[in-house]
């Protein structure tokens, strides 16, 4: 029983632990939604001057091939105009998903935009009296009749004249289609990812070297080092399940325990109230031996389940009167010799019935003993000092005590000071002056 307490009491502090890691745990992971909340909703911008090597872009002509390109006169500009594509390649190295992303590109001279793909283009035009014309338009899917900015057709190609002060923004396709999609939100992680458009000047060379790249990076609350907390919470789950189970068992053994208790408590109640009903004067005699004997034990210091022991023990010291006679036992009158050497062998006899106890200490000891005397003539066997045993030395003292403290037949019960006197003129003698010594301690202390 004392385990399981132990248990219990363990179980109750690893719980009160295992909340306060949580409590701890919760508010680090609290802190680290915020820092990932923030870092999600930064916004980065990487210009040609920029040092990071977190994302990188890179705009240049794609080789020679659309070099020799060129259109005349055919949509009424007045010059040849040469074509080039550009390749925008755009590199996230932060290993984080790079969940949308934007490149203005601001025009330096006169030239036309003619195509692109994998996004659409913001298109800025400024009018010679600060006029602007906006259009977002999908060069690959538009219905000329839908343009509001201003625009040429050369043949069967659409061109968009820009000039130094316009600027457009690329803005990348997120459909999920493909070949050369830009960075999606909320699929690639890393990696490169190639655009392109085809711009028209007289020189087929346009300077596109100021530009500005914005973007903001995405992590999951759970990546990273988010993966240190479903690690810490799996393990505090496992060990709060762990313990959970120890105190279910521990309170199912428990109540095992207290079942089990109760009925040996009720079998010891038959045995005593056997005892004590064979005598008008004796009922409840035994309880209160034990709990005086339980008293005068703890009093001398002895631990809590020895003290448990002389309890239990005390309960059955007179359980040999089950085999004397009642008539003897409820005599009125004056016993015969005969009489009193029959009531004298409840002892041999109580011992006679606890010799095959063994689980509860010193029973044996404490019936048959408990009428010895200190200075060795008492019965049965007429030992004394510490030849009797301690046990049945302390329910002497307790027997006797309950003896005065009630009423006979040939006389009343004693007054507490004559108790006293009894004890402290018998100690040496008829009681071990020790025992003696802490039981009217006890007196002193207590309203027995
Ligand atoms: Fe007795």
């Amino acid at each position: 029983m004392d385990r399981i307490k132990i248990i219990k009491k363990l179980v109750s502090i690893l719980t009160i632990i295992l909340l306060a890691v949580l409590a701890v745990l919760i508010a680090v992971f609290v802190g680290h939604v915020v820092r990932v909340n923030r870092f999600n909703a930064e916004n980065r911008v990487i210009t040609p001057n920029s040092t990071t090597t977190e994302a990188v872009v890179d705009i240049h002509p794609r080789g020679q091939l659309t070099d020799s390109w060129e259109k005349r006169d055919t949509a009424g500009i007045g010059v040849v105009l040469n074509a080039k594509i550009y390749e925008l390649i755009v590199t996230n190295n932060s290993k984080t998903l790079m969940n949308d992303w934007k490149l203005r590109i601001d025009i330096k001279e006169e030239c036309y935009l003619n195509n692109g793909w994998c996004g659409s283009f913001e298109i800025h035009q400024i009018d010679e009296d600060g006029t602007e014309r906006v259009q977002t338009v999908d060069l690959r899917n538009y219905k000329q009749s839908d343009l509001k900015i201003e625009y040429r057709i050369a043949g069967q190609d659409l061109l968009i004249p820009l000039k130094n002060g316009d600027y457009i923004y690329y803005i990348p396709d997120s459909s999920g289609v493909s070949g050369e999609v830009p960075l999606k939100g909320n699929s690639e992680f890393s990696g490169s990812v190639t655009c392109g458009f085809i711009m028209y000047s007289r020189s087929g060379n346009v300077d596109l070297s100021n530009f500005e790249f914005n973007y903001t990076l995405h992590k999951t609350y759970f990546s990273d080092e988010g993966i240190f907390f479903v690690v810490a919470f799996s393990i505090w789950l496992f060990a709060m399940l762990i313990i959970s189970i120890i105190f279910v068992i521990s309170v199912q053994y428990e109540q095992r325990f207290m079942v089990q208790s109760r009925m040996l408590d009720d079998v010891f109640k038959l045995c005593c109230n056997l005892s004590d009903s064979r005598d008008y004067y004796s009922k409840e005699h035994s309880r209160r031996v034990a709990d005086y004997s339980r008293l005068i034990a703890e009093k001398m210091g002895m631990d809590k389940s020895d003290c448990d022991s002389v309890f239990t023990a005390a309960l059955l010291h007179n359980v040999g009167n089950n085999l004397i006679s009642e008539q003897i036992l409820r005599k009125m009158g004056r016993l015969t010799s005969e009489e009193y050497a029959m009531v004298k062998t409840h002892t041999t006899k109580g011992a006679e019935l606890l010799k095959d106890i063994k689980n509860i200490p010193h029973a044996e000891e404490a019936a048959l003993y408990h009428h010895e005397r200190y200075d060795g003539t008492g019965y049965p066997m007429g030992k004394k000092g510490d030849e009797i045993p301690l046990i049945a030395r302390i329910i002497a003292v307790a027997d006797a005590y309950d003896a005065m403290n009630n009423d006979r037949p040939y006389r009343k019960k004693f007054m507490k000071d004559q108790i006293r006197e009894e004890f402290i003129k018998n100690r040496g003698t008829q009681f071990d002056p020790l025992i003696v010594g802490a039981f009217l301690d006890i007196m002193g202390e207590r309203d027995l």
